[in-house]
């Protein structure tokens, strides 16, 4: 038996199509205000004072309407559609979540959907926001408090058997994603991480390689070491590989997610509350490459994807690395390391350089990567610093606002290479005060040669308080963007 073997967790989400007419309870019935329902009779025969009060609630611009018939529970929500239609399925995703939380404990097992002048994107959206909401990490606790609602039934003429069946991949790698970012240290060595990410690819389909020490040792990939000093577990590397024969690229897309396990800062240590105690969390940016690969792989797009995952935990420890250190770099560049709690910039520039031998057609990182990117932002949006074209650029923030993981470019501006001199060596780890999320991206794209979009999700990868669908804790963040983003690639959708 393997000592070190991480298995993912079971999903049981499934949304099917409805079996039979009378076989449900609850029902969701969605209307769209846009056109007036009339009578609301339909799908269900209803009495004159049954459509006397839903035509009151609806006037009234109530959000929800309740009615049981039958001894069926039928709740209608009413929705206005908005200018911009990723608004208008926002919104019904935050009206899933809010009427998954409200039925919650009144012992429902499945919900079945109906609409009324309502597209099929729109009830998409609705069932997203309503599965997401049912992701619980239950794993430590003893009892499982709120029991999720985990089957969804469409209407069958409605439901388009493929895009059910898009919405469930693209939720269950958002899910590991929340794992793996959920799971402690304790149970997530970066050893523990490779064998997750080997399940992941049986599960999927892709291929998983993972480079021991030895390895990485023999490449001379001098960041991930260097972070690693400190520790007495080993660092992996880690390729995560989907190559369909029908790949419509030629050049490979590469996706490099920030894997630090753990940051405690090593010799920089953090101070523990509300800073390191949240730093499980250091490994989002792999998470997100992880279930973003297997939403592709399970999906079996057509596009040729390769992740690659730096893991390591970074701590102090007597062979540690400490401020002023000069390491050097998987490309031969020297560093000094001016600060050990900027250890995400060394361990994915030597990913990045790695990466310059596949000649990638574009490469996106993922990381954690600095306070000064959530600071921004906040947690409405991740930070993107790129030198890629403005068609890149725009398909991502597109995606970005299709499922609402939005992105916002910062200036890549070269003077920002300035504060990154350093007095002996090529380059230092830490700019200046100012500017930390642009300085952190600077420092990267020295590693690049090729088209990139650096996304810092240090804001939006971990929630201290409940945010509707997203939930608390980690987010997911990143795997239904860049599965919007690849499938609108491999099918020229927009
Ligand atoms: N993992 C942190 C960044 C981070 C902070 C992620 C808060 C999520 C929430 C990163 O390794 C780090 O410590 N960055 C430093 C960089 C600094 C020393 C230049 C930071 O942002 O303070
Ligand atoms: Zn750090
Ligand atoms: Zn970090």
């Amino acid at each position: 038996m393997n000592l070190f073997n991480f298995k993912p967790h079971q999903m049981d989400l499934e949304l099917t199509k409805h079996t039979s007419k009378d076989d449900f309870s609850p029902a969701v019935i969605l209307v769209n205000r846009k056109e007036d329902p009339g009578n609301f009779n339909d799908p269900f025969e209803l009495q004159d004072d049954e459509t006397d009060y839903l035509r009151k609630k609806f006037n009234l611009e109530t959000e929800f309407a309740h009615l049981v018939k039958d001894q069926k529970d039928l709740f209608y929500h009413f929705y206005a559609p908005q200018p911009a239609e990723y608004k208008t399925h926002e919104a019904l995703r935050r009206a899933g979540a809010n009427f998954h939380r409200q039925i919650q404990n009144q012992g429902f097992t499945s919900v079945a959907l109906f609409t009324v002048n309502t597209g099929f994107e729109d009830s998409l959206a609705f069932t997203e926001g309503f599965a997401l909401y049912g992701y619980n990490f239950s794993k430590y606790k003893s009892q499982d408090q709120k029991p999720a609602i985990k089957m969804i039934s469409f209407p069958p003429d409605a439901a388009v058997a493929g895009e059910l069946e898009y919405l469930t991949t693209g939720l269950k790698a958002n899910f590991h994603a929340r794992d793996l970012v959920n799971e402690p240290n304790s149970y997530l060595t970066a050893r523990q991480f490779s064998d997750y990410l080997v399940e992941l690819g049986k599960e999927a389909g892709f291929q998983t390689e993972v480079y021991s020490k030895a390895r990485i040792e023999s490449l001379k990939m001098g960041g991930l070491l260097g972070v690693n000093k400190g520790s007495e577990e080993p660092p992996t590397f880690n390729l995560l590989n989907w190559e369909p024969e029908n790949a419509r690229n030629q050049k490979p897309y590469i996706l490099v997610g920030k894997g630090v396990v753990y940051d405690t800062g090593g010799m920089s240590l953090k101070p523990t509350p509300n800073s390191m105690d949240k730093m499980k969390s250091d490994m989002a940016g792999a998470a997100a490459v992880a279930g973003t690969v297997y939403a592709i792989a399970k999906a079996r797009l057509p596009i040729k994807v390769i992740g690659m995952i730096p893991a390591t935990d970074n701590r102090p420890g007597e062979k540690a690395i400490v401020p002023g250190d000069v390491i050097t770099m998987y490309n031969g560049t020297t560093v000094e390391v001016m600060n050990t709690d900027a250890e995400g910039r060394l361990i994915l520039a030597d990913a990045l350089s790695f990466a310059k031998k596949y000649d990638p057609m574009l490469t996106i990182d993922l990381a954690t990567l600095t306070g000064s990117a959530a600071r921004t932002l906040g947690a409405y949006g991740s930070v993107m610093i790129t030198n890629a074209g403005e068609e890149e650029k725009n398909a991502l923030i597109r995606a970005g606002e299709n499922v609402y993981e939005r992105v916002a470019e910062l200036p890549n501006w070269d003077e920002y290479y300035d504060l990154l001199k350093s007095d002996i060596a090529d380059l230092k780890n830490i700019g200046g005060k100012e500017a930390g999320a642009i300085t952190a991206g600077k420092f990267l794209e020295y590693f690049t040669a090729y088209p990139w979009i650096h996304l810092d999700i240090a804001g939006t990868a971990f929630l201290t308080s409940e945010d509707n669908y997203r939930k608390k804790n980690g987010t997911g963040v990143g795997v239904r963007l860049l599965f919007d983003f690849f499938r609108n690639k491999a099918y020229n959708k927009t």
